[in-house]
């Protein structure tokens, strides 16, 4: 959600936590901020409404000197995005904090602070925060005393950065259900919310767990765990370069991502199919234990990953033979379960760090399932941390707020999972089928890219629409809903996917010659019932736009516009599908000129429930 850099140097600081801030802008860009320290105690502090360019506007061409720093890239949760609202937040004069995440019980603590004569100048969760720690830090405790002490108090989640004028030179930081790491430098440390923000200054990093708190001066990093006891937390080198979080020649990050997919598929099955299998043990360690106990499948997860899981279900149940639920985390975690013995719970999720997936993985582990799984893009996230097995889909950071290259890579990672599970039962020839069609994935994705130019002529169609809907079967009705969610997500354009079976239950009522309708429509066994589907629309005077193989045999005339996606054999055919939704998606968005790697209203990392 929100993004947090900070840092505690001998140089001026603005410089690199304004270019921290525009490597977080994903995560919010509604409005952004900056605290500087001086060393002999001046505490500036500039914030803007917008983008980071607009707080840069508002600082001007000089950025003010001072060696320690916060600075924040605000999604608003309390309080709409304004200048007030933005980070960071001040209190008493001295104090400056940065916040990511929500304080459940803010209303509570404001009035108890109001009734104590604390006066407030924001709508948000954040500043009753800044209020807590400020009364302990006027009674006479230090800052690292003070933030320790008022954190008991909070309920909800948090990432904090905090500075104090009285104490130059020390960031205090506080992480519990948000994401922080720590920074190493020479005679320099940092925060950020992740380690992109950091990686022009150092590779070094320590990440902190939940509740931990840590006290940071240029020479020294001090960590207490939860329960308040020093810890030594491993430092970690990463091994990402500024490449992999740059635009290279792509005018968004969503292109470059999209043209990164049969190279990231490639990196998920790397070294984990050999001589006509799946490997099990490269599935990660402990797999072959887990897979041995499991009789069922829970899988969960958000968004585009939801997505992904649905369509790993019709996979577990078609070659495995293993019943397979899926369910939305923010339902999961709300209601009631019964759990049969032998179910294994599968947690999807791109960034590690989605509240409500993290929370139904929790609840899950109080549930008592035979065990946890976690399909996830980052290593350090604590998703992985949390879970007892990670398959990780290696498909590299991905930057665009819009999910592609992370879901053909869980969808990957998925379908090693069944494929593993289908050996483990005998079935040897539906073994054989998915390890074959994973071998052809990633050039037939490569293939399918190439279609670019003719679904970029395609997207004019759709520039002036104001609602689409999207159609499947099978295995690719998940792919239509994502394609759906793909289009309304960057172009703002209404779209609704449904199993195409379901029209005429309702949703045909909407077709008229307005409605562009985009069917997905792979050569399989529904084939002939999606053609029948397909007619209905027709009927109705609907603009048809078929996405469809060669084998297909649709032709394209005045009622239909044909895309021929490669053909795919049957197990990876809704991966190669999803690929021309995606570019569709982009180019309408592209037409209409909206903000596609920032869309309006998202963020990248829900972090927040
Ligand atoms: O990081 P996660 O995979 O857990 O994120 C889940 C969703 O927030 C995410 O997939 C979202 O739906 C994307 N913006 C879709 O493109």
């Amino acid at each position: 959600m929100c993004g947090i850099v900070g840092a505690t140097a001998q140089r001026d600081v603005a410089p690199l936590l304004m270019e921290g801030l525009h490597r977080l802008e994903y995560r919010g860009y509604d409005s952004a901020g900056i605290a500087l320290l001086t060393a002999d105690g001046v505490l500036y502090r500039e914030r803007s409404v917008g983008r980071v360019d607009d707080l840069q506007n508002a600082i001007g061409p000089e950025t003010p000197p001072g060696g320690t720093g916060i600075a924040h890239t605000r999604w608003a949760t309390h309080g709409r995005p304004s200048d007030a609202n933005a980070h960071p937040h001040t209190a008493g004069g001295d104090i400056a904090l940065v916040h990511n995440g929500i304080i459940e019980n803010h209303e509570q603590l404001r009035h108890r602070l109001e009734s104590s004569g604390v006066g407030f100048t924001s709508e948000t969760d954040t500043e009753v925060i800044a209020a807590l720690i400020e009364q302990r830090h006027a009674a006479g405790e230090d800052l690292y005393t003070a933030v320790r002490g008022a954190l008991p108090e909070l309920r909800g989640a948090y990432a904090l950065g905090v500075v104090s004028a009285r104490e130059p030179g020390r960031v205090v930081a506080a992480r519990s259900g948000s994401p922080l790491v720590i920074g190493l430098g020479i005679g320099e440390n940092f925060i950020a919310s992740d380690v992109a923000a950091l990686l022009p200054v150092t590779r070094k990093f320590i990440f902190l767990e939940e509740g931990d708190t840590a006290d940071i001066t240029r020479g020294r990093v001090t960590v207490h765990d939860a329960a308040g006891q020093p810890v030594e937390r491993p430092v970690t080198e990463s091994g990402l370069t500024l490449d992999s979080v740059e635009r290279g020649g792509y005018r968004h990050f969503m292109l470059k991502e999209m043209h990164e997919q049969p190279a990231a598929v490639a990196e998920t099955l790397e070294g984990r199919v050999a001589e006509g299998r799946v490997l099990e043990a490269a599935l990660g360690l402990g797999a072959g234990d887990l897979l041995a106990v499991t009789r069922r499948l829970q899988i969960v997860a958000c968004g585009t990953s939801y997505h992904a899981g649905l369509v790993a279900r019709y996979w577990c149940e078609r070659y495995a033979g293993v019943p397979c639920d899926v369910e939305v985390a923010s339902e999961f975690r709300y209601r009631a379960h019964a759990v049969d013995p032998g179910t294994l719970m599968v947690v999807i999720s791109q960034s590690g760090e989605t509240a409500d997936t993290l929370a139904a993985l929790r609840e899950g582990r109080r549930l008592g399932y035979a065990g946890i799984v976690a399909i996830c893009n980052v290593p350090e996230s604590s998703l992985v941390r949390e879970s007892d097995l990670a398959l990780m889909t290696r498909a590299g950071p991905e930057i665009g707020v819009a999910s592609t290259k992370a879901f053909t890579t869980q969808l990957t990672a998925l379908l090693l999972l069944v494929t593993a599970m289908t050996s483990r039962r005998g079935r040897e020839a539906d073994e054989h089928q998915l390890v074959e069609a994973l071998a052809a994935l990633p050039g037939t994705l490569e293939r399918t890219l190439q279609l670019e130019d003719q679904i970029a002529r395609l997207a004019e169609h759709f520039v002036d629409r104001h609602h689409a809907l999207f159609l499947g079967r099978g295995t690719h009705y998940p792919v239509a809903l994502e394609g759906a969610l793909k289009l309304k997500e960057i172009s703002y354009i209404h779209a609704e996917a449904y199993p195409a079976g379901e029209l005429k239950h309702g949703p045909l009522a909407l077709v008229d010659d307005q409605m562009p309708v985009v069917a997905v429509a792979p050569r399989d066994e529904l084939l002939d019932k999606l053609r029948s589907n397909l007619q209905e629309v027709r009927a109705r005077g609907g603009r048809l736009y078929v996405f469809a193989d060669d084998a297909a045999t649709f032709r394209a005339g005045d009622e239909y516009h044909v895309v021929p996606v490669p053909a795919a054999p049957e197990p990876i055919s809704p991966v190669v599908h999803t690929v021309p939704l995606q570019l569709l998606a982009y180019h309408v968005a592209v037409l209409r000129g909206t903000d596609v790697d920032k869309p309006r209203n998202l963020a990248k990392s829900v972090t927040v429930e």
